[in-house]
């Protein structure tokens, strides 16, 4: 075994001093230490031995274990030194070797920008309303009342206020950008002609139509009433907004519907873009596409906001850009506005 032993080391020793990559002193340290590897196998046959012969293989075998596994570990060391060194020789060329690949928006940024643009045209203000929000602006001043059933028409993420002096659920991420009405409306200014483009959340079952973090897209006017705020204008500034994106041939209609914070209330639907209407698989048959929902503002919200409803009144609509923008590009999943998924983002 004594001779084994100095085989193996003589062997090995000259193998890992030729080892030239780290992959090669893997494979040695494999032929060594792994599980059928040469000095794994040795201490198999020590049963075999005499305690005499023990006495000194046993010494032997450990000096030699540790030799190789000593001399394995400065193989490692010199091959990366070596690696280090020729990489410092190698000269960097940045404009030879960076590919030029440039950035662009975000499709809901770059959309974003177009229908803003469209509406500063006409002399609307831009707000921004805060993303976590008291139940006070997100719902309350908007004529929804605590415990009022109509709260069910949005689900809403509650933030966990347990550890602050706050009383629970009086803290919300936004349902709607309407949280920018109350905010300015209470500021006392009148007439006001404002729009808002940004995020909102809601506790959906998600799936290719409904995300819990999307985008809206709002106007609120109020001024003097009798002068300018109508529904026919309400009529105009929608279908001026679809004509904007879609095209001349764009189109809206109005239905009936409720919105605790307008009266009346309507659902606005567009004029389906695939079928013009005929009715098509895209649009169910239905040939039209519910798209927005609008009205003229309620006076109770005007009154929350101290604006005097006997002399003002208001109009206001909020549609879903994401909707829009699937629409226009015919993209079946609502979910790639948010996933980041850079070939989806790169064909637009
Ligand atoms: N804020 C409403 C929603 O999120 C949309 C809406 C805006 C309806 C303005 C009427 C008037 O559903």
């Amino acid at each position: 075994m004594r001779e084994e032993l100095s085989q193996i080391i003589q062997t090995y020793l000259a193998k890992i001093k030729q080892a030239k990559t780290q992959n090669e002193l893997g494979e040695i340290y494999l032929e060594l230490f792994g599980k059928n590897g040469e000095i794994t196998k040795i201490p198999k046959q020590f049963p075999q031995l005499s305690i005499e012969e023990k006495k000194i293989i046993a010494p032997l075998f450990t000096r030699t274990k540790l030799e190789l596994e000593k001399a394995v570990e400065e193989s490692k060391e010199k091959i990366l030194e070596e690696g280090y060194k020729k990489l410092n020789l190698e000269k960097l060329d940045p404009k030879g070797q960076i590919k030029k690949r440039q950035g662009h928006l975000h499709p809901s940024t770059q959309f974003k920008k177009e229908i803003v643009d469209l509406f500063q045209k006409l002399g609307f203000q831009e707000i921004f309303a805060p993303h976590v929000e008291w139940d006070k602006y997100n719902f309350e001043d908007l004529n929804i009342p605590k415990d009022h059933p109509s709260r069910d028409m949005w689900d809403t993420l509650y933030v966990d206020t347990s550890r602050l002096e706050i009383d629970p659920g009086s803290m919300l991420l936004r349902t709607h950008t309407s949280n920018f009405w109350p905010r300015l409306m209470s500021k006392g200014k009148t007439p006001i002609c404002a729009m808002s483009f940004d995020r909102c959340f809601r506790y959906e079952a998600v799936d290719a139509r409904h995300a819990h973090t999307f985008n809206q897209f709002e106007i609120a006017i109020v001024g003097e009433k009798g002068k300018f705020i109508s529904m026919a204008n309400l009529k105009y500034l929608s279908d001026y907004l679809l004509k904007g994106i879609l095209g001349k041939e764009a189109k809206s209609r109005f239905r009936p519907k409720y919105y605790p914070f307008v009266e009346p209330g309507v659902g606005i639907d567009c004029l389906c873009v695939f079928c013009h209407g005929k009715g098509c698989k895209i649009c169910s048959g239905i040939g039209w596409f519910e798209i927005a929902g609008a009205g003229l503002i309620h006076p109770n919200v005007l009154s929350a906001t101290g604006i005097d409803p006997k002399e003002h009144n208001g109009l206001a609509w909020g549609f879903g850009p994401d909707r829009m923008l699937m629409l226009k590009h015919s993209i079946e999943d609502i979910r790639y506005f948010l996933e980041g998924d850079l070939k989806f983002l790169q064909s637009y």
